[in-house]
């Protein structure tokens, strides 16, 4: 299947976050020797010494252009220089603003995979999103046979060959950006709640095992950051405006 890439535009000058948009940046983390300068420049020394501790210089400077590039973009929203922005963490290692810099109104959460990143943000609701690249050679059925609930396996199993491949990383972005928005990382087991995969099929949480409530808290979109790769965000409550970004690098 070839997929449709909706256009990353770049943002407007006088850019705004209503509430009940949803805005997601999709950041290239292959940027200038001079950006990425620029960027580690606004980095705190937390930051800095985690960027240190990457053993690849790839690994290095992706974290420095994703990190950097959160910065840049908190920073537009909130009129506050990127330096000056602190992050806490939460105890599954999920970062928002401090509360005195509208930690509790502003959200956001980051992915990055092939070098991308994506960066979702919205206001006074829970978000998460995650971006992965689609392997053809990936064990597909092995792992979703390991991670993915009854339901996930029987919709996998019954797709041709071909749409496997699509369908399971669909599956996994939708999982991720649930887990991911409600915090607390892969401490939640992925097989105990379904979210849609057949190709065509909105995205969606459908059940969560022991809470009925709970799919009907969240809602969750599907985005296409470049044909080979598939992403999702959830974010807590009705699925509203969704704006999509292009980073440039410029700010
Ligand atoms: C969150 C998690 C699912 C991310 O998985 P991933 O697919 O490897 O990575 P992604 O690129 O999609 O996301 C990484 C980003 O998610 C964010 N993140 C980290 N922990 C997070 C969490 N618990 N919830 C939401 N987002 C989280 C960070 O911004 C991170 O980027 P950074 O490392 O550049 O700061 C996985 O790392 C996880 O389960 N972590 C929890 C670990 C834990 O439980 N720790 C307990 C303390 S020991």
């Amino acid at each position: 299947m070839i997929a449709v890439v909706p256009p990353w535009n770049s943002p407007p000058l006088d850019l705004t976050l209503d509430l009940g948009e949803i805005h997601v940046w999709r950041v290239s983390l292959a940027q200038t020797e001079s950006c990425l300068q620029s960027l580690q420049e606004t980095l705190s020394t937390d930051e800095r010494t985690k960027a240190e501790a990457f053993h690849f210089p790839k690994g290095r400077s992706q974290f420095i252009v994703s990190r950097g590039a959160l910065r840049a973009i908190l920073s537009r929203y909130l009129n506050i220089n990127s330096h000056i922005l602190r992050f806490d963490y939460n105890p599954y290692g999920k970062p928002s603003l401090i509360a005195a810099q509208g930690g509790n109104t502003l959200r956001f959460n980051v992915s990055h995979s092939g070098g991308i990143a994506l960066i979702a943000i919205t206001k006074n609701r829970d978000i998460g999103v995650d971006i992965e690249g689609i392997n053809t050679n990936f064990p597909c059925l092995e792992i979703a046979k390991n991670f993915f609930s009854p339901l996930e396996n029987s919709v996998l199993l019954s797709l041709p060959e071909h749409l496997q491949p699509r369908a399971f990383f669909t599956c996994w972005t939708r999982k991720e950006a649930y887990i991911k928005a409600v915090g607390k990382g892969l401490s939640i087991p992925l097989n105990q709640f379904d979210v849609s995969l057949a190709p065509g099929e909105p995205a969606a949480l459908l059940n969560v095992e022991d809470n009925p409530e709970e799919a009907s808290r969240w809602s969750l979109m599907e985005l296409i950051p470049s044909p080979d790769m598939v992403a999702a965000v959830a974010v807590a409550g009705d699925c509203s405006k969704l704006y999509c970004w292009q980073w440039t690098g410029e700010f």
